[in-house]
């Protein structure tokens, strides 16, 4: 065959899990390059397995962020989260200035997974390291299936099926975006690979509907109290020309705000989806 009709190989990917079921390092490619679509859903799938993937050393521009986050579906526009460069519309800025104005001193990471206020929210993530402190800043993922696998039996019955509210005002009202307080399935299906994990948003009021103020708020301390469990846990120690990409269906994340007044700015790219949350009832399905 003449060598100009030959498919150049990709070399392997090098895959070094974090944490069992949570968190794997991947090496061997340049996030910067177009990916062959092979390697694109080769990572995919990685991404469905480890939940949330860490590259290293990408030296990424906003340009080439916002290409490989396309090569993963529609991007998502926010509409409160700022931008650097108005012809990158989906490239947001994650600004430790604006966690200090919203919280003051007292600020603190909240438990949370992107834009679960949307009806259909935005399944994937892709965050690069701007501007980082010398130390701290990390952010901590959970597995939001195995929180849920790991809760008593009693409560999983008892949260069957419950919705959450999902309440996003606070951020929609200073600029007038009309948008419902929805409620989601407190478990949800994951629609690719079938796992049933814990969705709820700690940094959106979460309430469980039809149930009491009280017995509610019991609930989500318990639950808080769960994802707060480092067993269920990866935490990526950012450093220049870092790069995740996470699941928002299969995990939380909490970034750690320990870095004083350093002005931390992280870039994000989100990734739409088709998926309203629902839960599959595998017993239902087969009768
Ligand atoms: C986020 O919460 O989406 C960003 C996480 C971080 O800034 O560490």
């Amino acid at each position: 065959m003449p060598a100009e009709n030959l498919v150049p190989l990709t070399p392997p990917l090098q895959v070094t899990p974090l944490e069992p079921t949570l968190g794997a390092e991947i090496g061997g490619i340049d996030l910067g390059q177009p990916l062959g679509t092979q390697q694109r859903d080769e990572i995919h799938a990685l991404l469905l397995r480890h939940k949330v993937l860490f590259f290293r050393d990408q030296h990424l521009s906003s340009e080439q962020q916002v290409a490989f986050a396309r090569q993963f579906g529609e991007l998502y526009v926010h509409p409160t989260t700022r931008r650097e460069d108005e012809r990158l519309p989906a490239a947001h800025l994650i600004l430790a200035s604006e966690a200090r104005e919203a919280y003051g001193d007292a600020r603190k990471g909240r438990w949370h997974t992107d834009t679960s206020w949307l009806l259909k929210p935005t399944y994937g993530a892709v965050l690069r390291a701007v501007s980082l402190p010398r130390s701290g800043g990390d952010t901590v993922w959970a597995d939001s299936g195995l929180v849920y696998r790991g809760l008593p039996e009693d409560v999983k019955q008892r949260i069957d099926r419950a919705y959450v509210t999902h309440d996003f005002r606070h951020a929609l009202d200073p600029i007038d975006y009309a948008y419902p307080v929805i409620a989601h399935p407190l478990v949800r299906t994951h629609p690719q690979t079938g796992e049933d994990a814990l969705f709820i948003n700690f940094s959106m009021s979460p309430q469980i509907l039809g149930w009491s103020l009280e017995a509610s708020r019991e609930l989500v301390a318990l639950l808080l109290k769960a994802f707060s469990n480092p067993e269920y846990q990866v935490r990526f120690k950012w450093s220049e020309g870092a790069v995740a990409f996470w699941d928002n269906r299969s995990t939380l994340h909490y970034p750690v705000y320990n870095y004083g007044d350093f002005p931390r700015v992280m870039e994000r790219v989100l990734i739409a989806d088709d998926d309203i949350p629902h839960r599959v009832r595998r017993a239902e399905a087969r009768a």
